[in-house]
């Protein structure tokens, strides 16, 4: 039995004041739900003022990208070792930093080894753009990610990381995959994916979410099918009301 996990990635929202003010609002919403994991993934610059809002919550916090290398000459850049002991969890590879920031298939892969080295738990985010999904590539460009972003990696640390499946046409547009649709993806070109470089057992643990305009509306129907194990969730973990509606359908 998979245990959910709803993450909430706040991107580049939220000054560290106003952060703070949320996470306070979130530990008053969700902080007694159990039976969910629960992470909110606020911009770099608020995670050490948010950390102490959140401990003894329950409720997790992770930063939205990372750097590879320990340290050295690399300007705005952040590392694993710098993140660790602020945060537990890391998203990498977002739609956002492969279409805007250069991330590639080669970077995901050293950012989410990276994580791992340091005992960091990556959301590791995969997803096909509008185009491909018109043209039927889904399949084939999910799976070469997922693929990709595994390379070198032991089924031990496989096993540690979280990968979110996100369409890049339901980001932030308000038109989500349909519940069978998300699953079909999660199913057949992800976990069978997984199966395939690390058999079934760890297929069977790794938790797979979906994200993409998950909202309080459609959390359940989605949360609902058998391979989805959770959610990414935008625009919607903005406000605490909506993502408190998205936990609880999870728990
Ligand atoms: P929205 O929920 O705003 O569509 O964003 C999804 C997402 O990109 C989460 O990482």
């Amino acid at each position: 039995m998979r245990t959910k996990i709803i993450a909430g990635n706040w991107k580049m929202n939220k000054t560290p004041a106003e952060a703070v003010a949320l996470a306070q609002a979130l530990v008053a919403e969700i902080g007694s739900v159990s039976g969910v994991e629960r992470v909110i993934v606020p911009p770099f610059v608020a995670l050490a003022g948010v950390a102490p809002v959140l401990a003894g919550s329950g409720i997790g916090l992770g930063a939205q990208n990372l750097h590879w290398a320990d340290s050295g000459a690399y300007t705005g850049e952040v590392s694993a070792p710098m993140l660790k002991g602020l945060c537990q969890y890391v998203v990498i590879g977002h739609s956002e930093r492969r279409q805007y920031f250069g991330e590639t298939d080669e970077s995901v892969n050293k950012k989410t080894r990276a994580a791992l080295t340091h005992g960091l738990t990556p959301i590791v985010c995969v997803g096909e753009t509008l185009a491909q999904y018109e043209a039927g590539e889904t399949g084939a460009v999910v799976s070469g990610q997922v693929k990709a972003a595994f390379a070198e990696i032991p089924a031990a640390d496989a096993l540690k990381t979280v990968i979110a499946y996100e369409p890049i046409w339901a980001i932030g547009t308000g038109r989500a995959a349909t519940p069978e649709g998300a699953n079909a993806v999660i199913a057949d070109h992800i976990r069978a994916v997984i199966a395939g470089l690390y058999g079934a057992d760890v297929a069977a643990a790794l938790r797979i979410q979906y994200g993409g305009s998950v909202t309080a509306a459609n959390a359940a129907e989605l949360l609902a099918q058998p391979d989805i194990d959770g959610a990414l969730v935008g625009g919607a973990s903005l406000k605490a009301a909506d993502f408190g509606v998205i936990v609880r359908a999870a728990a």
